[in-house]
């Protein structure tokens, strides 16, 4: 299967009053054209972070932005801004920001809110070809075109998202970040939204980034599944092995907490809270809240070896050292 995207020694730390925020430390990854990445982990793991690094995208108080993104063997962290917008952003890679559907503007129709965001991308489109662009990627997101004429107040959360989806797909890109697309979502639109990105994703051929804290939403799309703690990428694999058999002790304890419909199972949690990314703990930044913490694990990072299916940054397995 090719790489659509290479990901490789991509860090993004933070200037704060408090110190260096290492918010993405150093990780690589790759995302086959087609599939589907999720990118698990608890809340403040850096998940987001990753996600507008991959962009470009980034606040003012950046401190290190380093590492190399390959989109079609071309790497856009070293093209210059206007190459970038013209060319990358939008067309090739694009994203729907977490919590997006709650920041529509409430005072313009949604029709003008897509068409504007696209004149925004591309600058040779009159007003009536944009109104009527936008009116169309309703109709693939299975909205009806009198949306078009409404306010963001007048639709359901499920419409929403489904209008920040259409105007992340409105200039056909083929790579797609969705940044806890369905979080804010009951039960039942959360499996009509995954079923439409099946769907998109099918019929577009798009190959995803999805990024979520909750395992069992990531398991209804995920191809292979990057999991994330502290900055850093400590398992990475294939789902259906992930989930049937985790390595890393953090991904063991993330699974064992999975609620099931009427299981007599207790659900684990994970004692103790991710930890400070100013001030992170030496060695494995999990050992504080790991059963099988060793001595090495306190003091020495561990690398991320390929295990047996899969690779994993964990001193309990030994293998080929990676990167
Ligand atoms: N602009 C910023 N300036 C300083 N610190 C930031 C900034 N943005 C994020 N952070 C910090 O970086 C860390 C990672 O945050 P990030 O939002 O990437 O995590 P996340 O995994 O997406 O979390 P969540 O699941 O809650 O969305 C957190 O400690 C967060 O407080
Ligand atoms: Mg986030």
């Amino acid at each position: 299967m090719s790489e659509i995207l290479q990901v490789k020694n991509l860090k993004l730390y933070y200037s704060t009053k408090k110190g260096v925020v290492k918010a993405v430390d150093n990780i690589s990854f790759a995302l086959n054209k087609g599939e589907t990445l999720a990118v698990v982990g608890e809340s403040g793991c850096g998940k987001s972070s990753m996600a507008i690094a991959l962009m470009r995208l980034l606040p003012r108080n950046v401190n290190t932005y380093q590492g190399s993104i390959i989109v079609d063997n071309e790497d856009i962290s070293k093209l210059d801004e206007k190459t970038l917008r013209e060319r990358i952003l939008w067309r090739k890679i694009s994203m729907v920001f977490q919590g997006a559907m709650n920041s529509l503007n409430p005072v313009l129709k949604i029709g003008f809110q897509i068409a504007e965001a696209l004149l925004e991308h591309d600058k040779r489109l009159s007003k009536k070809e944009a109104l009527a662009i936008a009116k169309k990627s309703l109709e693939l997101v299975r909205l009806p075109e009198f949306i078009a004429d409404r306010y963001p107040h007048e639709l359901s959360g499920g419409m929403k998202q489904r209008v920040v989806i259409a105007m992340a797909l409105v200039l056909n890109p083929q790579i797609v970040i969705l940044d806890e697309p369905t979080s804010a979502l009951d039960v039942i639109t959360q499996a009509n939204i995954i079923n439409l990105l099946k769907r998109l994703k099918n019929e577009k051929g798009l190959s995803y980034i999805f990024i979520t804290h909750d395992l069992a939403v990531a398991s209804e799309l995920a191809d292979r599944v990057v999991v994330m703690y502290g900055g850093k990428i400590v398992e990475y694999g294939n789902a259906e092995q992930i989930y049937a058999t985790p390595k890393h002790p953090y991904t063991q304890k993330l699974i064992a907490s999975i609620p099931t419909l009427r299981s007599d199972k207790t659900l684990e949690f994970i004692p103790g809270a991710p930890p400070d990314l100013i001030d992170p703990p030496p060695g494995c930044r999990f050992h504080p809240r790991c059963p099988y913490a060793m001595d090495i694990c306190r003091v020495e990072e561990p690398p991320l070896l390929t295990a047996s299916n899969g690779k994993v940054a964990c001193w309990l397995y030994k293998g080929d050292i990676v990167e």
